[in-house]
């Protein structure tokens, strides 16, 4: 059904009592009472304008890839659908290009390196729309958004203007930045610009990087070689969300302090630890699951990954509250054996 924007502007694209279970990558069944395809920043305007919209609260969805849904949405959901890449400039030390927040992301990956511009090849294969790459601040294999970011364009969703934000703005942390704080479901990001930097380096610090770096005996691999290893190495350990629901990795790496970390080390010696420049250590949350003897093992239709235990995984038929329930029982274990709280990284509705 399509329902009227305001009187001078184009409709808006919208349906009621939509399905969402196609919408998030966990296949997760939800309904939300209004969905609402935004295909353009001029949309998100006449959302702000609309008689019934305009002042109902929001959800804001991009590729779905990161949301746990446990109930049905009342919120007006605003499906991000804004299409587009581009080159936008070349400087002495980089390319800038620039994508709708709509495209996928890994699309958008595969698209520069066949421009011959590379830089992103360490983020392949990551599910997700542009958009929500810096709402979270993606990363993998040694690179982060943050590490490619330029700017973006968000429209605000109470008064409707466009904003840019530069990196700084944007308070981007790990797996964290603005959008999960005071911008969270206040501006819908439109437009994300890319740096990619002049001239390009491969980064191979990630151990299974170098080790495939190793194993072909490439010394100098291309962008698209790494590329071709990233894609590889993911295929061989995390679920393609196509055939199999999952958001990715359900829980953020805990940071502690290096006491904490001598601390644990002291009784479990094999703990995969990561020393950060701050001092600070970080845990592989997967290490420490996978310890509580959770692989494998399921709630109703919801399971942990049998391949890596910090991806929770819809088997069939999975409710949101299975995988919450799931989620919880991991953390309370995690906890009592380690006394680290788990903080999970999917927005959970
Ligand atoms: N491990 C286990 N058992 C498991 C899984 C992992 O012992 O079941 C240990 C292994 O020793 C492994 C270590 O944990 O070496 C780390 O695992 P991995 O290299 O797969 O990385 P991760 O810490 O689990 C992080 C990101 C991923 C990203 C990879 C590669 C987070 C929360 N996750 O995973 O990002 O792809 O590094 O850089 O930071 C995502 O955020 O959705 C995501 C997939």
């Amino acid at each position: 059904m399509a329902a009227g924007g305001s009187a001078a502007a184009a409709p808006l694209h919208a349906e009621t009592r939509a399905s969402l279970r196609d919408f998030n990558t966990f296949g997760l069944p939800a309904v939300a009472q209004t969905l609402v395809h935004v295909r353009s920043a001029a949309d998100v305007r006449r959302v702000v304008d609309h008689p019934q919209y305009g002042l109902a609260a929001k959800f804001i969805l991009g590729g779905g890839s990161n949301v746990v849904l446990t109930r049905d949405v009342d919120a007006v959901v605003l499906k991000v659908e804004i299409l587009g890449r581009r080159i936008v400039e070349e400087r002495a030390d980089a390319w800038i290009v620039e994508a709708g927040a709509g495209e996928p992301w890994h699309d958008v990956v595969a698209w520069t390196l066949e421009q011959g511009l590379p830089g992103l090849e360490n983020l392949a294969l990551i599910p997700g729309t542009v958009g929500a790459a810096p709402v979270q601040n993606i990363g993998a294999y040694g690179v982060e958004l943050k590490d490619r970011f330029e700017s973006l364009d968000a429209v605000d969703l109470v008064t409707g203007r466009t904003v840019t934000l530069d990196a700084a703005a944007c308070r981007f942390g790990y797996r964290h930045s603005v959008f999960k704080e005071h911008l969270a479901g206040k501006s819908v990001i439109t437009q994300v610009r890319l740096r990619l930097p002049k001239p390009w380096q491969p980064v191979l610090g990630y151990l299974e990087l170098a080790r495939k770096a190793a194993e072909c005996g490439a010394a100098a691999p291309d962008a698209r070689t790494i590329f071709d290893w990233v894609c590889a190495i993911r295929r061989a350990k995390l679920p393609d969300p196509a055939a199999v629901g999952n958001a990715g990795s359900f829980f953020k790496n805990p940071v502690v302090s290096a006491e904490q970390c001598r601390d644990i080390i002291g009784r479990d010696p094999e703990i995969v630890h990561y020393p950060m420049p701050d001092g600070t250590v970080k845990l592989a949350a997967g290490w420490l699951i996978d310890a509580c003897g959770w692989k494998g093992k399921s709630v109703g239709g919801a399971g942990v990954y049998d391949k890596h235990s910090l991806v929770l995984v819809n088997r069939g038929g999975a409710r949101g509250s299975e995988v919450v329930t799931l989620a919880r029982a991991i953390q309370e274990s995690v906890y009592g054996r380690f006394g680290i709280r788990l903080e999970p990284e999917p927005v959970i509705v």
